[in-house]
């Protein structure tokens, strides 16, 4: 590679503004952040925004079966591009940095990189990927799943959200249904940007977070059936309250997460009650359980305490319970020759930087499955992600990207046998 590409940088103002442009689509008022559920009109509009500025380019547009969109480079070989990419839909409480940063970094690279005329032995591609979140349809990562040959599109096509809608009839309704194949073309290498989302790097002032892989993930989704009846007349010990049950279920999983240390994480974020009413109790609950660990067999243990523990409280309160499995994925492991690259290419920039795992699932632990794969991380300010207040400082998003860039490109030059 010639002196041209070792200074070749992003254009920080134009990821900037592209990012606020974004982050502007399902804006939640009042705050910074933004509500685009996957497939929601306010999904399909962040999708258009940014298709507009991939077609500028000139880029060659790919839209499969369950809605990723996947843009590359002109290019003369037929090989397989070096890929990144990440999702634009959010939680319905997102930031403006969340999957975005790791699709507009990436077009941003590829922009940077046609602008200067710079020539490359393999081309670069940028994708986004249906419902990384999760948070409408379930399991999250979604799209790249799909992508990867991990689950059938028919299947996924299928899946509901909370009122019944499907995903296949959304993605009609949004007109983000294309053709091409599925599983998606395996790219030569696939490498993503990512805000941290948790407070490591911040808290040790470091800029770049050089990541080894991702934790596993387990979501349970637990119905609770008891007795509704009057909160004044019923004797305690007549009771078949399903809250009850599922608050000694938040309280178990939190201690469980205590006892099995610090690589074990525990979340209820969902606990919804039916009446929900002050003085009934209630007859339905419906609550999901997160559990998340770096160790496989640790994550086992985990959830089958969580079950055995279930299935004794709601027996002792007379309640039934049925459980369904939202999401399952083991650990991921990212490849050595990915990750030494991305650390090499942070030192020749003179940022600092540290291994890390990484807490928070991405598309990246799914193209992991198909070809050399690694992650960047950049600092989210106290840590706070999921959140509209999530927040990365602009030197450190320019940092990231321009370690993106300076990853791709040696990527696009190195041969894994
Ligand atoms: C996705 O954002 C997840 O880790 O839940
Ligand atoms: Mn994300
Ligand atoms: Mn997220």
């Amino acid at each position: 590679m010639g002196a041209t590409v070792k200074t070749l940088s992003v254009d920080k103002d134009r990821l900037l503004q592209r990012l606020v442009s974004l982050g502007e689509l399902g804006a939640i008022e009042g705050t910074t952040g933004c509500a685009r559920l996957a497939l929601t009109d306010e999904d399909k509009a962040g999708r258009d925004l940014v298709l507009t500025w991939m077609t500028d380019l000139g880029l060659k547009i790919e839209i499969d079966g369950i809605g990723n969109v996947v843009a590359t480079m002109p290019h003369d070989s037929q090989s397989p591009p070096v890929m990144t990419g990440s999702h634009i839909d959010t939680v319905a409480t997102g930031g403006q940095y969340d999957g975005t940063l790791g699709v507009l970094a990436g077009l941003e690279v590829i922009e940077s990189v046609i602008t200067a005329g710079v020539e490359l032995r393999r081309p670069l591609a940028v994708g986004w990927f249906t419902d990384e979140e999760g948070a409408r349809f379930a399991p999250d990562m979604l799209g790249s799943l799909v992508y990867v040959g991990g689950l059938a599109v028919e299947d996924a096509l299928l899946i509901e959200d909370s009122n019944g809608i499907t995903v296949g009839s959304e993605l009609d309704r949004i007109g983000y249904s294309g053709p091409a194949p599925i599983p998606g073309r395996r790219p030569h290498a696939y490498v993503e940007l990512h805000i941290e989302q948790g407070p490591i790097l911040e808290d040790e002032g470091i800029t770049i977070g050089v990541v080894e892989g991702v934790q596993g993930i387990s979501w349970t989704e637990v119905k609770l059936t008891g007795q509704s009846c009057h909160a004044g007349t019923t004797p305690m010990r007549l009771r078949r309250d399903p809250g009850v049950v599922a608050s000694l279920v938040n309280v178990f999983v939190r201690e469980l997460a205590t006892r099995f240390g610090n690589s074990q994480v525990a979340t209820c974020g969902v606990v919804t009650h039916v009446p929900n009413l002050v003085n009934v109790i209630p007859s339905e609950v419906t609550m999901t359980v997160d559990l998340r660990n770096t160790d496989e067999n640790l994550l086992r243990r985990a959830e089958a305490e969580f079950l055995e523990f279930l299935r004794s409280a709601a027996q002792a309160e007379n309640v039934t319970v049925s459980s369904r499995q939202l999401a399952r994925f083991e650990p991921v492991e990212f490849d050595h020759r990915v990750i030494e690259i991305v650390e090499r290419q942070a030192l020749l920039a003179n940022l600092s930087s540290r291994r890390m795992p990484s807490g928070a699932g991405h598309d990246a632990q799914m193209f992991a499955r198909i070809c050399p794969t690694g992650m960047v991380f950049v600092p989210s300010v106290n840590g706070i992600s999921h959140n509209v207040n999530e927040f990365t400082h602009p030197d450190d998003i320019e940092a990231g990207a321009n370690v993106l860039l300076q990853t791709m490109l040696e990527l696009a030059e190195t041969d894994f046998s």
